[in-house]
């Protein structure tokens, strides 16, 4: 994969202005673009097809957790939307994953277009081990053996891949083999600063641990020139 392909811009903006002016400035350099609950409440699924017709691929970050009817219902009007990729929580089961990839696939072949990839959020890494155990009641499992876990299931329901923290990639990687898709934030060059992210990787490190995309924000949105930014962290992907 392209350098380019494997960054993903978190767009955490308001306003459909702001989001296509970042859209129009990095998509020569960023092949996708991620639209989260906040920008998403804010201009509706129209903002999916304007990036699209701007020339960027979107990944629709808003982690539906449901029952498995409305899940798949829901994923197979971002299917028809043209969104590349999108998310689910891994806690919904089985019977949800499965019921989404089936209406997924379906979706697509009915409207002739290609499927987009779904990717399974399992223990948020806002979560720590006490909150897992007093909160979630988990309580025999570490948080590494639970997302291993939950993204072995995922694969098995025909999920495409996660998103995880850079520290869970490896143990992701070698349960569930290289064809899943491993995407991860918390992605800091050396050269730009850390904000409120506590744990952070480097793009060449997430690379070498098996990471296929980064999801990347204010080191590019707030840089004084993002596309010099955008294409710093590709040459140092490809040095
Ligand atoms: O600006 P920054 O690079 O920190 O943006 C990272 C993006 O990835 C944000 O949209 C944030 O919500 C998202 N994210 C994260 N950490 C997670 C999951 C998602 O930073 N564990």
């Amino acid at each position: 994969m392209q350098a380019k392909d494997r960054i993903i811009l978190a767009l955490d903006v308001d306003t459909e202005k702001q989001a296509l002016s970042l859209v129009e400035q990095l998509s020569p350099t960023i092949g996708v673009f991620k639209v989260g609950m906040q920008l998403y409440n804010s201009c509706g699924p129209q903002i999916v097809e304007k990036i699209n017709q701007t020339g960027g691929k979107v990944f629709v970050d808003l982690k539906f957790h449901d029952i498995p009817n409305t899940v798949a219902a829901a994923g197979k009007v971002l299917t028809r939307l043209g969104c590349y990729m999108f998310n689910i929580h891994a806690a919904g089961g089985r019977e949800m994953m499965n019921q989404l990839v089936k209406g997924v696939y379906e979706e697509a072949k009915l409207n002739n277009i290609s499927p987009p990839l779904t990717l399974a959020v399992t223990v948020l890494t806002s979560i720590s081990q006490s909150q897992l155990e007093n909160d979630m009641f988990i309580k025999d499992k570490s948080v590494e053996e639970t997302v291993v876990e939950w993204a072995r299931m995922a694969q098995e329901c025909g999920i495409n891949g996660v998103v995880c923290s850079p520290q869970e990639i490896t143990a992701i990687r070698n349960a569930c083999g290289r064809d899943f898709k491993i995407v991860t934030p918390g992605i800091r060059p050396s050269w730009s600063a850390a904000n409120d992210q506590k744990r952070i990787t480097t793009p060449k490190e997430a690379v070498t641990m098996g990471a296929d995309y980064m999801v990347i924000g204010r080191p590019i949105t707030v840089a004084d020139n993002p596309q010099a930014a955008a294409l710093r962290i590709i040459e140092e992907l490809e040095g």
